[in-house]
């Protein structure tokens, strides 16, 4: 092989090497003037992640009055739709803009989702759901504690 070609193929690789970081590990990021990273996203991208937060709220929510009535049926319904809505629904050209602290959040969320479904399932225990609930929402605080969103101009 001569020189050219793997000064080419260190290009490419490098290149290659530099999407998959921007992809994986950094995202569209800027710094916060609150001290948070600020996430930069199309407007309408923006948009669709608020509409998917309050729909987590409202969720949250319906937990909590459904752990109070002890209704472990409603509980599990709910958990189900946490489970599906947090597995992968997001598009791809958004996760790509995210970093790599949100990303590692979302999949805790989601398997706290998946562990308040198996629990309620298997022991049908209002009281557990509640300290489930409780630890779910740690997620929450702390990704809102850590990340915004913004539009990018
Ligand atoms: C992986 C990160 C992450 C997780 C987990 C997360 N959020 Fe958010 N959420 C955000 C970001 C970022 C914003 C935008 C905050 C900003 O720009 O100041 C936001 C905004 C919101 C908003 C405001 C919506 C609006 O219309 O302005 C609500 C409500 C909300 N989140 C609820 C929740 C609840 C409830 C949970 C947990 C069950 C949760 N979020 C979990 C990142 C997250």
């Amino acid at each position: 092989m001569n020189k050219k070609c793997i000064a080419i193929i260190i290009i490419l690789l490098a290149l290659v090497l530099g999407g998959a970081y921007k992809f994986l590990i950094q995202g569209s990021v800027t710094d916060g003037k609150d001290g948070r990273t600020v996430i930069l996203l199309d407007a309408g991208e923006r948009l669709y992640i608020l509409g998917e937060m309050r729909a987590l709220l409202g969720h949250m929510q319906e937990l909590i009055t459904a752990i109070s009535d002890d209704d472990m049926d409603t509980v599990i319904k709910i958990s189900e739709t946490l489970v599906e809505d947090s597995g992968g629904k997001t598009p791809t050209r958004i996760i790509a803009k995210m970093p790599i602290a949100f990303k590692q959040i979302s999949i805790n969320i989601h398997s706290d989702f998946k562990q308040l479904l198996a629990e309620s399932t298997e022991k049908r225990d209002s009281k557990l759901a509640l300290k489930q609930v409780s630890k779910i929402m740690q997620n929450c605080l702390a990704c809102h504690a850590t990340h915004s969103l913004m539009p990018k101009q």
